[in-house]
């Protein structure tokens, strides 16, 4: 029998390579069987952090500042902790967030 191949929710996904996400310390999947997914950390992180990038305001992506451990938005400058909750307005909701893991070569993400 095959499995249904539309339970994508609840299974690990993977979202990119363990040499993208070393490159840049972070690895954006803008189309992930999950929708858009930032992982950041590399393969020597404890916790690899990975979030929905989407902006709870109004959709813009989120960029990562390592510096202050925390998602900021281009757009109105919202901050989100990397626990995806808010720290500063004026998005009112915080971020979906994903487990994430390296397996082999590959970088997993899971809601
Ligand atoms: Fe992100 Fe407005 S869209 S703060």
């Amino acid at each position: 029998s095959t499995s249904p191949n539309n339970s994508t929710a609840q299974t690990w996904q993977k979202v990119g390579t363990v040499a993208q996400l070393d490159q840049k310390g972070q690895l954006l999947a803008q189309n992930s069987p999950v929708g858009p997914v930032l992982v950041v950390g590399t393969s020597k992180s404890k916790n690899l952090i990975a979030v929905n990038p989407t902006c709870t305001h109004k959709g813009c992506t989120l960029g990562w500042q390592a510096k202050k451990n925390q998602f900021v938005c281009p757009c109105h400058d919202a901050e989100f902790g990397p626990d995806g909750k808010v720290k500063e307005g004026p998005a009112e909701k915080p971020l979906k967030t994903f487990t994430a893991k390296i397996e082999g070569d590959a970088v997993l993400v899971k809601p």
